[in-house]
């Protein structure tokens, strides 16, 4: 065990193991968004094979993870969370990861730059696997099928074969879990973060950007200042290669999370060890619900979604089920109001959770209230009210005192046309182009740098941003 290991032992505070709970103990209520499967013999089945399978993650980076976001809620980095709003089976392959990697990557590099802070990169990936849904069908034709819960549960297509809930699925999006893992990892060993490697800095995006200068001058500056800390140390900075990554997904398919609780030999209590950071969806943070009850028991450090319509004294009654010993680290708050509704909502949620001394990260997801549907029936987002949402939420936390210490974001590398707006204005008519997403529209590659500039320019408190599109 190193040193870092027993300082953190001792430095906790005595947290009592959630009375009268299991990993199981969730079963005995009400559990929404779950699929119904038709052979429960096989479903069991797969969560005893689960509940074999190695972990994803270790208690000892859960517990480092744990005490980077308490550094971020105390305003010392910045937590960027980020992914696909759901990933698939298909798109387990080595340039996609590798993609999504990278745009995270240089993304916490504007930040740290800019912030002039550490980040704490939390990917959404390696398990996001399990959606929820607004209802649990869907009809086209006269035809009645489940819905798609993701690829955990069933497949896209509509047909009745792949809509049917399946359990060999937990054990694939666990495998492919893995296959993500060990990937990224390897990625990042093997210096794939390294700020010397010409190819990391792929400018051609920012040639349509009205941030070009910026963007060109701050590369200029990493680069200077890791020359300049070279030449000082006499040597080549093995460091700069290395980056902490962390694993993130809703903890909704409550079969799936059970099976991968488990108890380690030299910590107390149980650790969800298929993720380093799950939280709870907007649609299942009922006080009551079962949600709440599986996550209470964890040691995990988490997150929960707060939306619109949700009142200051819910909110602190499920802070106190999933955060009674008021840990600093243990919960983050990610709000999602939307533009509309963010200077209504939020201030009250600051203020009453501030008055009652709750140790909590504020952060902001500025997508999933944003989403809307065209006329054509395609599900967007505009960039122009992403960055609404995001800049109201910082000022809205300047104004109450607390600290919006992250963000979490739908994005992936690639170059899909599925917001409006940004950088190179994307149209109506440009979604046709490369809209790939199976459930909610993402930012591409230069829409999500396009956000790390502008968190950038409103924590630097630069006037003036550039008008928005
Ligand atoms: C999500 O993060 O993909 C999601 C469904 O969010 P929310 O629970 O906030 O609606
Ligand atoms: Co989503």
């Amino acid at each position: 065990m190193s040193n870092a290991m027993r300082v953190d032992e001792r430095n906790l505070a005595p947290v009592n193991e959630a009375r009268d709970w299991t990993p199981a103990s969730w079963k005995n209520r009400t559990a929404v968004q779950q699929p119904v499967y038709a052979d429960g013999a096989a479903l069991e089945r797969s969560v005893a094979e689960l509940h074999e399978l190695p972990p994803l993650v270790t208690s000892w980076e859960v517990l480092a993870l744990k005490r980077k976001l308490s550094d971020a809620a105390e305003g010392r980095c910045f937590l960027l969370q980020g992914g696909d709003c759901a990933e698939s089976f298909s798109d387990c392959n080595s340039s996609l990861i590798a993609n999504r990697l990278k745009v995270l990557l240089q993304m916490s590099l504007v930040l740290v730059h800019g912030l002039k802070m550490p980040v704490v990169r939390v990917g959404r990936f390696a398990g996001q696997y399990a959606k929820p849904r607004s209802a649990d069908t869907e009809t086209r034709d006269g035809v009645t099928l489940p819905c798609y819960r993701g690829d955990i549960v069933n497949a896209p297509e509509f047909t009745a074969a792949a809509r049917e809930p399946d359990p060999r699925r937990l054990i694939e999006a666990h495998t492919k879990s893995a296959m993500t893992m060990n990937f990224v990892r390897g990625l990042i060993d093997g210096g794939f973060a390294d700020l010397h490697h010409p190819e990391y800095w792929d400018l051609a995006w920012v040639e349509h950007s009205p941030l070009q200068d910026e963007y060109r001058h701050m590369v200029e500056a990493i680069g200077d200042s890791v020359r300049f800390m070279e030449t000082l140390a006499g040597e080549s900075l093995g460091s700069f290669n290395k980056v902490d990554f962390y694993t993130s997904h809703e903890a909704l398919l409550l079969n799936y999370e059970q099976a991968v609780t488990r108890k380690v030999p030299r910590h107390w209590g149980w650790f969800n060890l298929s993720t380093h950071f799950p939280w709870i969806g907007m649609r299942t943070a009922a006080l009551d619900g079962a949600h709440v009850e599986y996550c209470r028991g964890i040691r995990n450090p988490m997150g929960l979604k707060v939306g619109p319509g949700v009142k200051p004294e819910q909110l602190l009654r499920v802070i106190d089920a999933l955060n009674p010993d008021n840990e600093p680290g243990r919960l983050t708050l990610i709000t999602r109001m939307g533009a509309t509704n963010v200077e209504a909502e939020l201030p009250q949620h600051l203020s009453a959770v501030k008055a009652e001394g709750k140790r909590v990260l504020w952060c902001c997801d500025p997508m999933h209230g944003n989403g809307e549907t065209l006329a054509s029936g395609v599900k967007t987002r505009r960039f122009a009210n992403i960055r609404a949402e995001l800049d109201h939420a910082f000022d809205i936390h300047a104004a109450c005192g607390t600290r919006l210490g992250g963000v979490h974001l739908e994005l992936t590398g690639e170059n899909v046309t599925e917001c409006l707006g940004g950088a190179r204005d994307l149209t109506e008519i440009d979604l046709a182009r490369a809209y790939k997403s199976t459930v909610d529209p993402r930012l591409n590659y230069e829409q999500s740098l396009e956000i790390a500039m502008l968190i950038v320019r409103k924590r630097g408190g630069t006037p003036a941003l550039p008008s928005a599109k």
